[in-house]
């Protein structure tokens, strides 16, 4: 046999593509030649296969190879390729029975000593076989539990090179195949119960929640900010089938699934440091940019604490996902993007000396408060719904001995609200209340004039805006669906009046 095939999966952010790998082995001078678009990474493999072939007591071929990696559009990066690189060249120099022209699709890196090393993205690479019409990978044993939540593919994990080589050869029983994996129920993150006082700030978290508004809580060190923000995905409903996968999809494509993989059921939560770099937040990274903490938040909530401290053009960069819900990054070797729909909560102390006493203790000058707040941008707090200020916590309110709710309970009134928004919304493909766009809202979901009198004023006076006002009729219905209403009156229209400007006025 001097030419076979094997099969791989190229990824390109969470996009995977079939990549056919074809091996010619002839007679001639050894050499190794690779076409097909591969990057550096791709063809350092040449080494690493010949040392794991060496090393796993078979012959590398002291002959004249050509791999062809195709579509050879597709930009491809990468150690993943590895395995299916080497079956190829194995079964063109007539070491291995070639795979079948629908065969198993290999995903892999080799090590030298001929083990096989996990990779990254295994599970949108398999989603990707599994369109492409394949039923059986072969992956990296440490793998095997990411790419076993694809329902109906046959999937088994390999350790070492050789183990491979010999199941192709027909050995049985050297591959590891997936045991069911019991899916532990996620574990409770920390609880509400332990927040003390601020009814304000929690009123705030459980409306976040019902209707998927961003956040942003101001105030003195020390009053509960980051307590609060904590607590948001635990107070979230678990995530559906098909977005558990999506998100589990982009944390195995950043490296950040835990040890064993099971499916990530929880919203996800990130808060990256202020002095993160704007591809750790954004995403990017040499080559293939990598998704940035904006995307492990995707359906989740990203929390920037002392948002502002982050670097402006972090800040900015955040208009574009808010929008849009993605994040498209680009780089020498190409365009990639990312979802990143998450739900953003800022927090901010009142001035940049963080006083914990609020204002006595306070040296900042009135200049020197509203420069640090300023640089939280306009158009960025604009798309914010709910501004709250949260005061230090009473003496009284640490004393009480009165436990306060709990995360379930507050849950399961989220739920709820997120059903009857849900029904409500079912015509127009949205499930949030944040989501409603502003025409819609102006036009099929407009409260009764009478609910209306308090926006009218706010807008006559210059409080509000007319983009602001979509925003508190979002919150009003969110407030009317948390209170089993079927539309919002004055009482939810002034609440959710409140929760924009009482922060904005501070
Ligand atoms: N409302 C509260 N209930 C119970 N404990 C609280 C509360 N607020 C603050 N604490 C205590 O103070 C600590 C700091 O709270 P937290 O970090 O949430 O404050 P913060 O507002 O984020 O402050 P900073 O601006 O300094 O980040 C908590 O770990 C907790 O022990
Ligand atoms: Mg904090
Ligand atoms: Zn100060």
């Amino acid at each position: 046999m001097a030419l076979a095939c094997a099969a791989a999966i190229g990824l390109l952010g969470l996009q995977g593509h079939l990549v056919e790998i074809e091996a010619d082995v002839g007679d001639g001078l050894p050499t190794f030649t690779m076409v097909g678009l591969p990057d550096a990474s791709v063809r350092e493999a040449r080494d690493r296969m010949r040392a794991a072939v060496v090393n796993s007591q078979l012959r590398w071929p002291q002959r004249r190879m050509t791999v062809n990696l195709t579509p050879a559009t597709l930009p491809k990066h990468g150690s993943a390729f590895d395995l299916a690189l080497a079956i190829a060249v194995l079964a063109a120099n007539g070491d291995l029975p070639p795979p079948a022209r629908d065969g198993p699709v290999f995903l892999g890196e080799l090590g030298l000593d001929g083990a096989v090393r996990p990779v990254l993205g295994v599970l949108p690479a398999v989603l990707a076989a599994q369109a492409a019409g394949r039923d059986r990978v072969i992956v990296p044993a440490g793998n095997l539990a990411e790419a076993a939540l694809v329902p109906a593919m046959s999937v088994s994990g390999v350790t070492r090179l050789a183990d491979l080589v010999a199941h192709l050869r027909g050995e049985p029983d050297r591959l590891v195949t997936a045991s069911a994996v019991v899916e532990p129920l996620p574990v409770p993150g920390a609880d509400l119960r332990d927040v003390v006082g601020q009814a304000g700030g929690r009123r705030a978290l459980e409306v976040a929640a019902a209707g998927g508004h961003h956040l942003y809580l101001h105030g003195p060190p020390g009053a509960g900010k980051t307590m609060l923000a904590e607590r948001l995905p635990g107070i979230l409903p678990l995530l559906p089938d098909e977005e558990a996968l999506e998100v589990t999809a982009i944390h195995s494509v950043a490296g950040a699934l835990p040890p064993g993989a099971p499916m990530l059921r929880r919203p996800p939560y990130e808060s990256p440091h202020h002095t993160a770099s704007a591809a750790a937040i954004v995403g990017g990274g040499s080559g293939l940019a990598r998704p940035g903490a904006i995307s492990r938040a995707h359906r989740g909530v990203l929390f920037l604490d002392e948002a502002p401290e982050f670097a402006s053009g972090v800040l900015d960069a955040l208009r574009q996902p808010l929008e849009s819900g993605q994040i498209t990054l680009h780089r020498a070797a190409g365009r990639t993007a990312y979802p990143a729909a998450f739900q953003l909560i800022l927090a901010a102390n009142p001035c940049p000396c963080a006083s914990p006493s609020g204002d006595q203790a306070c040296v900042c000058t009135s200049w020197m408060r509203r420069r640090y707040l300023s640089r939280l941008s306009g158009p960025l707090l604009d798309r914010v719904d709910l501004h709250v200020t949260l005061l230090p916590v009473t003496r009284q309110a640490l004393l009480a001995t009165e436990p306060a709710e709990s995360s379930a309970t507050v849950a399961s009134r989220v739920r709820a609200a997120r059903t009857a928004a849900r029904e409500r919304l079912a015509e127009t493909g949205q499930t949030r209340n944040a989501d409603i766009p502003g025409a819609a809202l102006r036009r099929r979901w407009r409260p009764a004039r009478s609910a209306m009198s308090g926006v009218e004023s706010a807008l006559d006076r210059g409080l509000l805006s007319a983009r602001g006002m979509d925003r508190v009729l979002r919150v009003a219905w969110t407030l009317a669906d948390l209170a089993g209403v079927t539309v919002p009156g004055p009482l939810e229209v002034d609440e959710a009046m409140g929760l924009r400007l009482r922060g904005l006025a501070a």
